[in-house]
């Protein structure tokens, strides 16, 4: 049976620091707060140098170390990202030319805390069909660049912090299902209708005449707007909807799940989910208390942490799900 499996995991985040009283300094909030209400206990933000390609490139190559393949052997790209390094061109075509690979196809997923589930998806058909063999798929976020740092800003700009995550997915032949890892399957979800409960505005063509002008600029119509208590009950919502697909389908019990990897907004949610499905402590795999909440890096930086710390090995039952800007949401059962 022509499966996709997960050959290799790899990441990578700035070395810059931003614990919560770093950020009361500049916002009117409180390490209190933040722990409090998400989780959160520090992030990492990029200097002036840094762009999302640059995070993607680190996080990608050692993947590809960790996968011991050459990486002649990718015959696709594939960048999930809320955050690219310009309007256009895709930031997947930086990220293949930074890695030395002209002509393999590279693909951006726009579709923010679910990115990198979608491009799960993606690369799962691709190599369930046989079109392609290895595929590389990195999710980067450089947030902090896009986050309003002063007190204005505080509703949002305390969640998120910068990074990235990659994984190698390659074809393989599953004989034994209970064994052999392998994806079993993803689901993807949308509802354009909620659009405008977390997105940023501008730059963007619904702008009467250009996409973005400075007074534009000086109104902060760039900065991401969130309905926090909109997103929140929609996530205890569809994140456990996505994942009883999974199990359904696969007619996987939760208890024959390993370990949950989930997407990281705020613990409380997690903890949620935890709950619903009587998941014991051990098995959620959260991440949020040192990255925030890192979008589309989230889940594959979870995976890469997991493996290094011993809680993700070979031949383990994983469960991811996610749930985002879109809304969209999503999810992943994978024997590791
Ligand atoms: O990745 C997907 C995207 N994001 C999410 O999934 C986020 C989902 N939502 C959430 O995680 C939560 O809604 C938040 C963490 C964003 C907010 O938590 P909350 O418990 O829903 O707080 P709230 O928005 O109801 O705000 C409570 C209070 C308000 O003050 P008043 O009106 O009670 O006086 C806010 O103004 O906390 C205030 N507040 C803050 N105080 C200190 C809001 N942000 C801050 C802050 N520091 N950073």
């Amino acid at each position: 049976m022509l499966r996709s499996k997960i050959l290799a995991s790899g990441m990578y985040v700035p070395p810059n620091v931003y614990t919560n009283n770093d950020i009361a300094k500049m916002m009117d909030t409180s390490d209190e707060w933040i722990r409090q209400r998400t989780g959160i206990e520090q992030r990492h933000w990029v200097d002036e140098t840094t762009a999302t390609s640059d995070l993607a490139l680190k996080a990608s190559e050692v993947a590809l170390k960790n996968a011991g393949i050459d990486k002649k052997e990718i015959d696709m790209v594939i960048l999930a990202t809320l955050s690219p390094d310009a309007e256009f061109p895709g930031t997947a075509c930086f990220l293949q030319a930074r890695l030395g690979l002209p002509g393999v196809p590279a693909l951006d997923v726009r579709q923010q805390c679910s990115g990198f589930l979608y491009a799960m998806s993606i690369a799962d058909q691709f190599i369930r069909t046989g079109t392609y063999k290895k595929i590389l798929i990195a999710g980067a976020e450089v947030q902090s660049k896009g986050l309003d740092r002063t007190p204005k800003g505080r509703e949002v700009s305390v969640l998120f912090g910068d990074g990235a995550g990659a994984i190698i997915m390659g074809a393989t032949d599953v004989t034994d299902a209970k064994k052999d890892s392998h994806v079993l399957s993803t689901h993807i979800h949308a509802d354009g209708t909620y659009a405008d409960e977390l997105w940023a505005p501008l730059p963007g063509t619904k702008n009467p005449k250009y996409r973005i002008t400075a007074e534009d600029v000086q109104a902060g119509k760039h900065w991401p707007k969130m309905n926090g208590k909109t997103v929140f009950v929609n996530a205890v919502k569809r994140m456990p909807e996505a994942l009883m697909a999974a199990f359904e389908l696969n007619k996987v019990k939760i208890e024959d799940v390993d370990l949950f990897l989930f997407h990281q907004a705020n613990l409380r949610i997690n903890d949620m989910i935890a709950k619903q499905f009587n998941i014991p402590d051990h098995k959620v795999f959260n991440t949020i208390q040192k990255f925030a909440n890192t979008t589309a890096a989230t889940i594959p930086i979870g995976m890469d942490e997991a493996v290094r710390a011993g809680k993700l090995k070979k031949g383990m039952l994983v469960a991811s799900a996610a749930f985002g800007s879109g809304f969209t949401w999503a999810s992943a059962l994978y024997r590791w």
